[in-house]
């Protein structure tokens, strides 16, 4: 059997060649290849079916590789590097003239990350140029977070798998725009406000990361407004204490099975035996919400596969990590809620 060194060195030659190699990270895995070549990110646009307007991160491996792809590191940057790199932590930074447009998606902005996992920080020093890497599932599906979910979507559209088990934690890396008044969050991850507070000062949620984006706006990260970590199931959100998410789901579960629909539960330990025998996904525990982020998304492939018409949902609001659980579940489940938001309309989603 070829050892790991060998199947890295194979990886690399790979990118260096133009190709695209599947590679764990700590958040999810992540689709690779060279993010110095036009048609590199052409072969990741196509492979994942993703529009050529939603920009791709790059993943570098030592802090002196940022200075050559951007034109200028603000100083709240630099600070946000030294306090989380390597970690899940992207940053918008204005590109040089080494990033092509094709990375960014015609941006002048590059989003950049230093990834902590092992087999990623060896790819990118192998491959000695920076990988352009998006999630590493087709475009709209929940995003992979083990290497069968890569197999699954992109088996045939790429050259490689690299198989690391079972990413650590499961929602993909915070980003922060950096380049503007205000230092604002694209898309919340594991690293929280809070977190970037202390380091920053001050800095705020980018409006589209807990609310539906409306007609015709521009997110600021492109991808966020695109439909998302979608089930091929319906998906209701519940709202409200957890015991009263349960009854709720409950009633929301005898009437969609009097109708003849074919129902599952997204629900927490703490509440699983108030379901019964209705057919439910125990995502984590309320006790650590880490559980929850790791397994969100390989529920909701596991939902596809089980032919489900609903998925009722508890929710998530509380605790550091409640806001990156919240956003993908409100993107999983196109903003649909058992009680209507107020003011909301169906216009915007995607
Ligand atoms: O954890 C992660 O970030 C994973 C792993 C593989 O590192 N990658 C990932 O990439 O989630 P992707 O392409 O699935 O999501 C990147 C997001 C998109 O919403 C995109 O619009 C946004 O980052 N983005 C990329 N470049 C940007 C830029 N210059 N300005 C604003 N948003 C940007
Ligand atoms: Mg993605």
């Amino acid at each position: 059997m070829p050892d790991a060194e060998e199947i890295l060195g194979r990886a690399a030659a790979v990118i260096q060649n133009g190709g695209l190699v599947a590679f764990p990270t700590e958040t999810v895995y992540g689709l690779g290849g060279n993010g110095l070549d036009p048609q590199a990110a052409k072969k990741i646009y196509a492979a994942k079916g993703r529009p050529s307007d939603n920009p791709l991160i790059l993943h570098i491996a030592e802090m002196q590789e940022v200075f050559p792809l951007v034109r200028e590191i603000p100083p709240a940057a630099k600070s946000l590097m030294e306090a989380f790199w390597p970690g899940p932590l992207t940053l918008i930074l204005p590109k040089s003239d080494q990033v092509p447009y094709e990375s960014t998606g015609g941006l002048d902005t590059v989003a950049l990350r230093m990834p902590i996992h092992p087999v990623a920080r060896e790819l990118i020093r192998t491959a000695g140029v920076p990988l352009a890497a998006p999630s590493a599932n087709s475009s709209g599906r929940p995003s992979p977070t083990q290497a069968a979910h890569v197999a699954e979507d992109l088996t045939g559209a790429i050259d490689m798998i690299l198989d690391g088990g079972s990413v650590e934690i499961g929602l993909e890396s915070t980003i922060v725009d950096v380049t503007g008044e205000d230092i604002l969050i694209l898309r919340p991850g594991k690293i929280s406000l809070e977190e970037i507070c202390r380091v920053v000062g001050e800095a705020r949620l980018d409006v589209g990361v807990l609310n539906k984006p409306q007609k015709d706006a521009q997110p600021k990260a492109p991808g966020m407004k695109y439909r998302h970590y979608a089930p091929r199931a319906q998906m209701l959100l519940v709202e409200g204490k957890p015991e009263n998410m349960a009854k709720e789901i409950l009633q929301l579960a005898t009437k969609a099975q009097q109708e003849g629909k074919k129902v599952a539960v997204l629900c927490t330990a703490e509440n699983r035996e108030c379901y019964g025998s209705l057919l439910c996904k125990t995502v984590g525990t309320r006790e650590n919400e880490e559980t929850i982020a790791r397994n969100l998304f390989s529920c909701l492939r596991e939902f596809d596969r089980e032919d489900i018409d609903l998925i009722l949902s508890e929710t998530f609001r509380e605790g550091a990590m409640g806001v990156a659980i919240m956003n993908r579940l409100m993107k999983a489940a196109g903003y649909c809620f058992s009680q209507p938001k107020e003011g909301e309309t169906d216009a915007g989603i995607q």
